[in-house]
């Protein structure tokens, strides 16, 4: 409680920013064969705002196909969830999401994990006023590479949400890992989260090269970013941006190609590309519904439930810890 008797959200900040790491990181991946870097340089603030733009695009069904299937499904997802359990969001950006969910959900706790506490600090701020009874607590944590939730998260069962499909930024085989760690978090509650799955390559295309072009300043603005972090000199109008479906890989490929063949520099290095060379950066797995149902099972996921929209294009599944 503060000094004016609201309840006040409690935030931890678990993430530390080890710039020596990522630069070398950065440098690493654009000296491969071919040339890489994490999805994770998409996000810098103008990359999240241009996130939100594409989430508007006639183009891009996921975002608007995930509400809907939460309003349809809502009661029949409350009845297999614990009511009273803590509410673990991963990637709670702007917590909008899990807040339309509290009323279904009950939980008695809200987590929001992201990798920026600042960004949650306002979006925690402004939910706690709209929910003054919920105990609110904001963790800064990366758990990309690794889920381990600290002990403020508390005793109990914990419901972990993941929408959004971003488990396809993930290959099948690390997906596997994580979905492993967020088992042994759940703490014997379980996963509910949004999967994008298999539809014509035709509409799959287009929500990754949308006509106003605003996935492709999306993928580009990664330049700015790793220019910023790396000092590197990368000219954006060198570079187009390339979508298209693997269907071997089942995913959707973003990649930057080299419009002319030209030295990208930075302290300590620098990497030629020849005219048509591409930097890969970013996947996006696709999934058959029954796919990734046995991929929860293996797991060790107990009982698994899904919901799908009419067009079988977005799936929400429980899975029982
Ligand atoms: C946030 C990873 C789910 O893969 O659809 C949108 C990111 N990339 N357009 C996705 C994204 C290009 C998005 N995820």
């Amino acid at each position: 409680m503060s000094p004016t008797g609201l309840r006040q959200p409690r935030f931890l900040q678990l993430y530390h920013e080890d710039r020596a790491a990522l630069r070398e990181e950065l440098a690493g991946g654009l000296l491969a064969t071919p040339a890489r870097t994490s999805p994770k340089y998409l996000y810098d603030p103008l990359g999240s705002r241009l996130f939100d733009a594409i989430t508007e695009l006639p183009e891009y069904y996921p975002t608007r196909t995930e509400a809907a299937l939460l309003l349809m499904h809502g009661a029949a997802i409350a009845r297999e969830v614990p009511k009273g359990a803590t509410l673990v969001d991963l990637g709670a950006g702007n917590c909008e999401k899990a807040a339309r969910l509290f009323g279904l959900l009950q939980p008695a706790r809200y987590v929001a994990v992201d990798i920026s506490v600042d960004y949650l600090n306002n979006a925690l701020q402004c939910l706690q006023r709209q929910f003054p009874a919920l105990d609110m607590l904001g963790v800064g944590l990366d758990f990309s590479s690794q889920l381990t939730l600290p002990p403020e998260v508390g005793e109990g069962p914990r419901l972990l949400f993941y929408p959004g499909s971003s488990i396809g930024n993930f290959t099948p085989e690390e997906a596997l890992v994580f979905l492993r760690q967020v088992r042994a978090a759940a703490q014997g509650g379980g996963l509910l989260i949004g999967v994008d799955l298999l539809k014509p390559t035709d509409v799959l295309q287009a929500a990754y090269d949308d006509a106003l072009g605003v996935t492709a300043a999306f993928n580009k603005n990664l330049l700015l970013h790793i220019n910023r972090v790396l000092g590197s000199d990368f000219a954006v109008h060198d570079w187009s941006h390339v979508a298209f479906f693997n269907a071997a890989a089942s995913r959707i490929e973003m990649h930057l190609q080299a419009r002319r063949e030209l030295t990208v520099r930075w302290p300590g290095g620098e990497r030629r590309f020849a005219q048509g060379e591409r930097i890969h950066t970013e996947n996006s797995c696709k999934y058959a519904l029954a796919d990734f149902q046995t991929l929860l099972a293996a797991a060790g996921f107990t009982r698994v439930q899904a919901w799908t929209d009419e067009r079988g294009w977005f799936a929400m599944y429980w899975a029982q810890a």
